[in-house]
């Protein structure tokens, strides 16, 4: 990848109003909110798997269907969550429950995550 975790994780304070990072042990690598899943090993994941996260039944379509967050489809989904499911499910009436978009920065995030995730 190409991102810069340093810039991804000044980006990612956009992100912590909706989304947590905190790993298997329950220890806090980021205080956020929890209208979204926890992101902590968000990047080598299947879609829609957070146990206990009520996902839209388009995210959890897509992941039923093999969708997995690398750096690609990651950076694709923060653009634009709900045009991603649209074209990743070739269904027009998909939905997302992340209405967020992050123009700029995406590969910056995909970085940082990735430096916070586990190995
Ligand atoms: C889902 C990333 C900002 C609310 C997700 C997922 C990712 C992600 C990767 C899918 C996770 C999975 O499949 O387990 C990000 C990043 C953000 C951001 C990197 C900042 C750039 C936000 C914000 C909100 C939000 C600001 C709330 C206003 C949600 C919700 C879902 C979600 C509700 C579940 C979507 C669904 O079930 O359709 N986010 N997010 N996110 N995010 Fe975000």
């Amino acid at each position: 990848g190409v991102g810069d975790p340093a810039k991804g994780e000044k980006e990612f304070g956009k992100c912590k109003a909706c989304h947590m990072i905190q790993d298997a042990d329950g220890n806090t690598i980021v205080k956020g909110g929890r209208t979204g899943p926890d992101l902590y090993g968000v990047i080598g994941r299947q879609a829609g798997s957070v146990e206990d996260f009520r996902y839209g039944t388009s995210l959890i379509e897509a992941g039923d269907d093999g969708l997995v967050w690398d750096e690609e489809t990651f950076v694709a989904y923060i653009q634009d969550p709900a045009n991603f499911l649209k074209s990743y499910l070739d269904d027009n009436k998909a939905r997302s429950k992340m209405s967020f978009r992050m123009r700029k920065g995406a590969a910056d995030v995909y970085a940082y995550l990735v430096s916070v995730g586990p190995q």
